[in-house]
This record gives structure tokens, sequence and C-alpha cells, in this order.
């Protein structure tokens, strides 16, 4: 974890108009900037950018966030890399997690390794594209491949001159520590070569454009058929996707992202106009790739050839996926006939075939996923059903997302003929256990929180010190209290606020209440009080005035609330010694407000 205070201070040091401006150029409106979204095809702005408040704002799709969040959404980098990110312009340490604290001087030199071999693997590229023009012979493979002047350039395809040491020709010297540690080049008995060597090359780049290594393919027939670069410094093969970077803007403006098994499957499908497939690097799909793919988009679309190792490698997604799994993001598996891959098949049949097929007849996870588990199994048998609930029972058990765990089971319960009740003892999961409400803890009945004036009110509030942070000042919800809903929200806001050791802008409280458990109702009331700024309170002293006022009518009716709910049990005879001790403070601080 790093501290919350750290992300105050980076984001208090870091302009977010600078940030922006870097990737999509702002004009000046007004005290804003303005610009087409970079997060949906537009043409006139409806994107902008506030400097005093420090966030980004979409009129039109409502995409909205602090620096951190642009720099995530739009770089499609995780919460730590675009902490790193951040960190690096403004030149910040990040605090190192638990034990393991990196020195200035160690990290110093990681960076300008990671650098140099940046450099190699960059200048390395540039070789093999500069001699994939020069030879006839790779020229003609791609051109009989079908790949189009366009896409080679895009992807910045290259060859590897058929010479045991060509990159000699590009980096000197040679060899060197870089193009050792970077793979680019192998020794054996105190002799070094190159490790590619005619194949075509296809540079693998991270999410920031930069090439971290390579794949290369024979010519002919040879083995391997492919060659990748192994895991390096720079290269780390687990938690980066081919075709990522190039794909950026295909994923974003599609709204989805293709997985495919080949290099080759990515360019293939980018000639024909599907700019949004990546390649996993010659390994299984891995849990850090499924995340890498949930951050781009919401729709995630496996697509695997139809043979036994196609289907093995989809399972293994999904294995992986189970654990990760979001109820607002979609997964989705399509399996091609035995004897294609994307490649082909798009060949044979068209990009509009294509895009049918991965839109109507790929399977869901949850339709794959019970299909691929029921498929060896008879179901018309109590065996069968006995395996199929064990099978499935560990698999189940690592969903976190409740509206799809829900349903999984659901359906399991229809499969085996057992209702859910029953079949969630069998999984072992009893409806857990009430907690007992404290005195310190105290639960005021449902209704208080679903009262429409009160909600109103309350939502009123979070969305005053969405944009006014420095009015946490003025909250002081009552902590013995187990808080519900948008009151919750409002009590976690304002407590995170006033934790804060500097003043924070409202980017910086945005990204306060990312892990809070109520980041949905927090971009719903930031986005409504983004639809209707005349209604949003300037920061005026009158704007205040009625902010602490509201605070203040919130108090007293949660004070009545409980006093009622209090009377109520009382006369039922139920209040515990701290409870009757709340009791009495509470009558008595109703006839001294602002003291309770
Ligand atoms: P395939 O053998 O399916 O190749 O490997 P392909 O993508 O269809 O390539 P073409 O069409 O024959 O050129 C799929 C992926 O598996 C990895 C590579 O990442 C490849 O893109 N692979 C395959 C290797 O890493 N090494 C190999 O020897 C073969
Ligand atoms: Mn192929």
């Amino acid at each position: 974890m790093i501290p919350s205070d750290f992300i105050d201070e980076l984001l208090a040091k870091t302009d977010i108009v600078d940030i922006i401006d870097a990737y999509v150029p702002l004009k000046k409106s007004g005290a804003n900037y303005m610009a087409c979204c970079p997060f949906h095809k537009e043409k006139t702005p409806s994107f902008s950018v506030s400097p005093s408040k420090q966030f980004y704002h979409c009129f039109s799709c409502g995409a909205h966030g602090s620096a951190l969040g642009f720099v995530m959404e739009h770089q499609g980098l995780s919460f730590v890399e675009a902490v790193q990110f951040l960190a690096d312009r403004t030149g910040m340490t990040v605090p190192q997690v638990k034990g393991k604290s990196e020195n200035p001087e160690v990290r110093a030199r990681r960076k300008q390794q990671q650098q140099t071999l940046e450099e190699t693997t960059a200048a390395a590229a540039a070789f093999y594209q500069q001699k994939l023009a020069q030879d006839a012979r790779a020229a003609a493979y791609l051109q009989q491949r079908g790949l189009s002047a366009d896409i080679i350039e895009r992807y910045g395809l290259g060859y590897a001159p058929d010479d045991w040491q060509a990159l000699a020709g590009a980096i000197t010297p040679y060899p060197n520590t870089a193009l050792m540690d970077s793979g680019m080049i192998i020794e054996k008995e105190g002799r070094h070569y190159d490790r590619f060597r005619d194949r075509v090359m296809f540079p693998i780049r991270n999410p920031r454009g930069q090439v971290i290594g390579f794949g290369g393919r024979v010519l002919d027939k040879g083995e391997p058929k492919y060659l990748n670069s192994p895991e390096t410094p720079l290269f780390d093969k687990g938690r980066n996707l081919y075709g990522l970077y190039e794909g950026r803007e295909a994923i974003r403006s599609a709204a989805r992202i293709l997985v495919v098994e080949g290099y080759m499957d990515v360019v293939a499908l980018a000639q024909f106009g599907i700019g949004y497939a990546v390649a996993s690097l010659g390994t299984a799909t891995t849990a850090e790739h499924i995340k890498l793919l949930m951050r781009q988009t919401d729709a995630v679309y496996f697509c695997f050839d139809g043979d036994k190792a196609g289907r093995k490698a989809a399972w293994r997604a999904l294995e992986n996926a189970l654990p990760l799994l979001k109820d607002d993001k979609a997964l989705h598996f399509l399996f091609l006939p035995a004897e294609h891959d994307p490649d082909s098949y798009i060949r044979a049949y068209g990009a509009a075939a294509f895009e049918d097929a991965l839109l109507h007849q790929s399977q869901p996870l949850s339709a794959y996923f019970w299909q691929a588990l029921s498929e060896p199994l008879d179901l018309s048998t109590q065996e069968g059903k006995a395996e199929l609930i064990k099978t499935s029972s560990g698999l189940l058990a690592q969903i976190q997302a409740p509206a799809l765990a829900y349903l999984l089971r659901q359906e399991l319960s229809r499969l085996v003929g057992i209702d859910e009740h029953n079949l969630a003892r069998l999984l072992g999961q009893e409806a857990p256990a009430r907690r007992q409400p404290s005195a310190q803890n105290y639960r005021l009945p449902k209704e208080t929180f679903r009262q429409p004036e009160m909600s109103t009110l309350v939502q009123k509030q979070i969305r005053a010190l969405l944009i006014n942070p420095q009015w946490a000042l003025y909250t002081d919800l009552p902590d013995y209290l187990n808080l519900d809903g948008d009151l919750a929200c409002l009590a976690c806001l304002a407590e995170r606020i006033q934790a804060s050791v500097v003043p924070l802008s409202s980017g910086a409280v945005l990204e306060l209440m990312r892990d809070s458990g109520h980041q949905h109702t927090v971009t719903r009331l930031f986005q409504e009080a983004m639809r209707a700024p005349e209604e949003h309170p300037a920061g005026s002293e009158e704007d205040r005035q009625a902010f602490q006022d509201g605070m203040r009518m919130i108090n007293v009716r949660l004070m009545q609330q409980q006093i009622q709910a209090l009377m109520s049990r009382h006369r039922q005879g139920g209040l515990s010694d701290e409870e009757k001790t709340l009791l009495t403070r509470l009558l008595h601080s109703q006839h001294t407000p602002d003291a309770h």
C-alpha cells in the first residue's frame, strides 16, 4: 500500500493541466481548459480540465478524475504504475512497500540500467526495421503473408539478418552488458552472438511505447517457429501484452479488447481493421494479464484456436480470471473452427464475418464455465451431478463479484436440481451469523437512511464536499453510529479529508475515495455536480454557511431518530447499560444543539 499522505502530496505537487496537455492539447476557456474528449469520439469539445480543482471531466461521456486517474485511464497504467509515473515527473520517491525499502542510490542505479536497456532495445528495433527495407526475401515473406507497408510500419516489424553478429553494426561496443541484460545476445564458451538471426522481428512494446523485447519468426521452416526475448529487467512476460500500445486507440473506440494467441494474428487483424487485438507472449494468460485487460475496457474477448491447445489455454485464462471478475466487466470466449486461427479466419471470411462471430457466437464466461465443466459429465445421472458440484465448488468460491457469483450458483442449482438453500450448505457457505449491535456501533433502523429528504440533503452535502474539500472541517457525524448508504459515504469522505496533512484539491479527494468502497456513490454524485454546475456551491461565504446548516440539520435529524429508536427499544426493555447512557446523553443534548 502506498500511504495516502504520499498520494495527497504527490497530487499537490502535480498540475493536472501539464499532465493532460502532454497527451491532449488543451485550449483555455474561461477558468478551465477544454479539448475533445480522449475517452470517446466527438467533434465538439466537451472535455474540461479545472486547474483550481485539479480534476478533469467530460460533460458528454462523464469520464472524470484526478491527474492520477487520467494517467491510469489514458495510458492504461495500474494505480501503482501511475503513481510511479507522476512521482518520476515531480522527483518524488514512492515510499516502498513493507520492509523492501530501496535506497535512492539503488533506485537511481536501477533507473539508469533500465534506461540503458531501453536504449539498446530501441536501437535494435530501428536496426531491424532498416534491415527489413533492405532485404528482398524478408519483405517478400511479409508480403506473401499479406501484410501492408502501413501495418508493417505501425507494428514496427523488422528483419534480423542471417549473421552471427549483425547487431554489432548498430550497437557498440559489441558485446556489452546492456546487450546481454536485454537478452539481445547470447554468450557461449566465451563467444557472443545475436539471439535473433534470419527472423522476421516483432518488437514488443510496453504501454508507454518502449520496446522491451522481441518475438522473431523463422522465414521458412525451422525450429523454433517463434523465438522470444527471455525475461529481462525490462521484459516481464506475465505483465505485458503484444499489441496493447499499438491498439490503444482502437480499444478505446471499440470499447472492447480481444486476446488472441499469436503475433501474426494481432497484426493480421489490424490489417483488416480490427485494431483492438493483443496477444500474450508465448505464455498462458496470467492474472496480471487479466488485470491489465480489465483496466483497458469493460468487455474482454478471448479468441482461441479451436484445437485442444486452444481449449486448454482458454480454460487457464478463465481460471485466472475468476478471482478478479467484477460485475461490470464482461468476459467472452470465442472458439474458431479447428483448422483456423484469427489470421487465417479473417483472410478467409473477412472482417465483418470475424466481428460477427466475435459478437454473436462467443460465449459469455458463465456459459463457457458450465459448458466446459459439464462437457465430460453425464448430468442425467446422480454421479454426474455430484461430480459437477465437486468440480465447480472450488471455482465458484473464488468469485468475488457478488451478482455473478449469485447467478452462477443459481445456475448450478438448476443444473443439479438441488435448491439454493441446500446447495449453499453443500458448498459449505451457510449464511453468515449476524453481528450483535453494540452501543459504540449502534445501528439506526434502515428507514432512516431511506427517507427522501434526508437522502437528498446528504447527497447535496457530498457534492458540496467534493467540490469544496476544505469544508470537511464543518462535518462532525456521530462516531458511535453505524452509518449506512450515502451517510456512510459522507462520513468516510469527511474523515479522509480531515486526516490529510496537506490541503486537498477535488482531484485529490477523488483519489482518496478510490478504495473506500464508496467510489460508486462518489462517481455518481460527482457527475451530478458537474452536470448542474450552477447548482453546486462555488465556495462563497454564503455557500459555506449553507453547507454548515446542512450538516447541522443532518445531525439533528439523526439525533431525533436515534432517540426514537432507543426509546421504543427501551419500552420493550431491550437497552444495554451503554445504550441507556447514550439515550440520556442524547436527551440532554437535544436541548443544547451543536453539542451532541
Ligand atoms: P502458432 O504456432 O499458433 O503460430 O503460435 P501463429 O501465430 O499462427 O504464427 P504463424 O501464423 O504460423 O506465423 C502462436 C503463438 O505462440 C507462441 C508465439 O507467441 C506465437 O505467436 N509461440 C509459438 C512461441 O513462442 N514459440 C513457438 O515456437 C511457437
Ligand atoms: Mn497463424
